[in-house]
């Protein structure tokens, strides 16, 4: 029997009740294969954890976090706490003390959903996002707060090594997937410095994968080209920023936010990986039990696939793929059911598998 010691944070707002809707169905999983198991412990690293006790991590907290095989997050953020700090505090400290620098955001139209995006069926993109420098680099400052003179800096920070590791990251996504098709993505007309060393070490890295067709798009211009040609692109490889920001297009572009898995990797497997929807604690829906888990389930599959329980993962997929296609939806798809509904429904369809 194998065991999976999974880290359970579910954050603020709907990632409670999304991580609590995978929490259930991963654990039937595994006691339906009847050959792992899995060993969760919940973390309450949440705004309300700093709101009552002044931190989101408590002290020796990533430490402990070391010893799991991976980590299962919801969302951070909260009306009580600037975004800067439930952000930096928990989410970031997590990514970065663990050199999670490689961010999986795939994207494709699950049957039965319908995207507002004419020809979104063409859509089948893997993002890969830098997830540890960068515009996220933390680097910058304030002076003269307040003042009329007061100057605030965000210093984006590129090293060859970051920037290397994740374009040899994205090729090899590029090379196990079938059209082997890989699109840089950067500013380097208006940004000369870092971002001109993207493409640099782009074309290098490029030498070593022949078989990879690549090309090089502006980010104002993959926005159109991902509306527009939807097709033309398979592995897509940018920054921290700009993969953040097109990742939440191509997740709308296939639907809706609620959908989208992601995975922080840290490849090497020097410290455990962390496995979320990308989707935020959404304020307007949360606490009203209609949040779409589809996002935590998709999330799900990566974690197992990271595992290495492939048979599970394809299992969960294909129970998804027939949940979305009977055309019972939550509200984000134009639909009236709530998160138990589609966890039960999900959960009906493993039993019986
Ligand atoms: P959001 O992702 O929370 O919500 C944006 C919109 O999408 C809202 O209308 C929301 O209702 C909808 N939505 C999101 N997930 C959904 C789901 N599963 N089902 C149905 N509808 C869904 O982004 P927003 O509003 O920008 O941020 C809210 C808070 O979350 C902020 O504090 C922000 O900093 C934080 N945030 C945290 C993230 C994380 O922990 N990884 C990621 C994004 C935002
Ligand atoms: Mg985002």
């Amino acid at each position: 029997m194998r065991n999976h010691r999974i880290a359970v944070i579910p954050g603020d707002g709907i990632g409670k009740e999304v991580i609590e809707a995978g929490k259930q169905v991963i654990d039937l999983l595994a006691k339906k294969s009847g050959e792992f198991t899995f060993d969760f412990e919940d973390f309450d690293w949440s705004s309300d954890r700093y709101l009552e006790k002044g931190s989101y991590i408590p002290k020796g907290g990533l430490q402990h976090l070391a010893g799991f095989d991976a980590i299962y997050f919801g969302a951070v953020g909260s009306q009580q706490v600037p975004d800067h700090v439930s952000l930096w505090d928990l989410r970031l400290a997590i990514c970065q003390g663990y050199d999670q620098y490689a961010n999986v955001r795939p994207a494709r139209v699950l049957p039965g959903v319908k995207s507002r995006l004419h020809g979104s069926e063409k859509i089948d993109w893997i993002i890969i996002r830098e997830n540890s420098e960068g515009e996220y680099s933390g680097n910058g400052g304030r002076v003269h707060q307040g003042l009329p003179e007061e100057v605030g800096t965000e210093v984006s920070v590129f090293t060859r090594k970051g920037v290397e590791r994740i374009h040899r990251f994205a090729f090899e996504m590029a090379m196990s997937r079938q059209r082997k098709k890989l699109t840089l993505v950067t500013k380097s007309n208006a940004q000369r410095h870092g971002m001109v060393l993207w493409d640099e070490v782009f074309f290098e890295v490029a030498k070593d994968y022949p078989e990879v067709e690549i090309d090089r798009e502006l980010v104002d211009a993959v926005t159109t080209r991902m509306v527009l040609k939807p097709e033309t692109m398979d592995v897509i490889v940018a920054t921290n920023l700009h993969a953040d920001i097109i990742s939440d297009l191509a997740a709308a572009l296939s639907g809706s936010l609620g959908i989208a898995p992601t995975a922080n990797l840290n490849p090497e497997r020097k410290f455990p990986s962390m496995f979320e929807p990308i989707h935020g604690s959404a304020f307007d829906i949360s606490g009203k039990g209609i949040a779409n888990p589809i996002g935590s389930f998709w999330t799900a599959v990566m974690m197992l696939e990271h595992l290495g329980e492939e048979k599970a993962a394809k299992q969960l997929m294909a129970a998804i793929e027939r949940q979305t296609d009977s055309g019972i939806q939550t509200a984000d798809l134009g639909g009236k059911a709530t998160t138990r509904d589609i966890t039960e429904s999900i959960c009906k369809d493993i039993e019986g598998q």
